[in-house]
């Protein structure tokens, strides 16, 4: 019988990948970009599934290019803003994502994020890197406490939840969330409180982002929101770029609205190098690795090719963004 025929957009951990390769037809995309569109569109005709990353649109003209036997695209990734999901559930299309398994390494990231840019470390790693080192500085470098502060949670899902157990567990804060709906888990396990948007923003001294990215979170965090905010305030933002408005995230820091900020997420991504939040020493920046770890990149692999093979099947997936009501 002949084997169902698969595009997958990168080459992913073998926990995942070999399987993909055993069962199917399937073409791995080589190279460490992205295909260019029309190269995808190309390679993608007459695929049973594919896998996608974040990188790739998967929208209405994506699954024309497919073809009407597209049965699944499986995002290696748990967020999937990168798919037109009403699009893909209007043409039977399943539609998986890698939940769970990114989100220690997830929320681990946001706090080195948060530590490092309250504490001035990869500016201080300059410093000497640059040979500038010379003595004991009793005024340099001071950073800010953490332990007894408090930290803002927008987005109280899994990964919020695990930032909030290191700050609340670790380092003694207060924690206040944003959520759409209230988390009895998060409220009864870290006295959590949940507020609306501005009480977060002007009592918190640590806000970190944990939301989806849709219409009406996208630029949720612009020159309003940090002007609320204090100016010791850290901002962490390892969910998606376009949460944030990064022209207004410039300003804040460069004029000292706020104190520092750390981001996995850029807006663009990559972000472009004469980015002017580039030039400032109080933002690190990482490029979107925080599920990078050994654990969470084999565990994103293997549910992301179990998703691709049952859609395949026509089983139901074993995280399955848009199953049947
Ligand atoms: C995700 O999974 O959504 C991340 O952004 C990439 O790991």
């Amino acid at each position: 019988m002949a084997r169902p025929k698969v595009f997958v957009t990168r080459q992913i951990a073998a926990a995942g990948l070999d399987r993909i390769c055993a069962e199917c037809d399937a073409e791995v995309w080589p190279e460490q970009l992205p295909p260019a569109r029309d190269v995808l569109l190309r390679k993608i005709a007459g695929c049973e599934g594919v896998l996608t990353l974040l990188t790739e649109k998967v929208d209405a003209e994506f699954m024309e290019a497919a073809g009407a036997q597209l049965k699944v695209v499986s995002n290696y990734a748990v967020g999937f803003n990168n798919i037109d999901v009403p699009e893909a559930t209007r043409r039977g299309v399943r539609v998986g994502n890698t939940p769970g398994v990114l989100t220690e390494a997830t929320a681990d990231m946001a706090f080195a994020l948060l530590i490092s840019a309250a504490r001035h470390v990869v500016p201080s790693d300059k410093y000497v890197r640059d040979g500038r080192w010379k003595t004991w500085e009793p005024m340099g470098f001071i950073g800010l406490d953490l332990r007894g502060k408090t930290v803002g949670i927008v987005g109280m899902g899994r990964i919020g939840m695990a930032m909030a157990k290191k700050c609340h567990g670790g380092w003694d804060m207060r924690v206040l969330y944003v959520d759409h709906s209230a988390n009895a888990a998060a409220e009864e396990a870290f006295a959590a409180q949940r507020v609306d948007f501005e009480t977060l923003l002007r009592e918190a001294d640590f806000v970190s982002v944990h939301t989806d990215l849709n219409d009406t979170t996208r630029s949720m965090f612009n020159a309003q929101a940090f002007r609320t905010m204090k100016n010791t305030a850290v901002f962490i933002n390892s969910a998606r770029g376009p949460l944030h408005v990064q022209a207004d995230l410039y300003n804040a820091l460069k004029t000292g609205e706020i104190f520092a900020a750390g981001l996995d997420v850029t807006d663009p991504e990559p972000l472009l190098m004469d980015d002017p939040l580039l030039t400032l020493p109080n933002v690190v920046i990482a490029p979107h690795i925080a599920s990078a770890t050994v654990q969470s990149r084999n565990g994103m692999a293997e549910i992301a090719a179990d998703n691709l093979l049952s859609g395949i099947a026509g089983q139901p997936l074993r995280a399955w963004v848009n199953p049947p009501k």
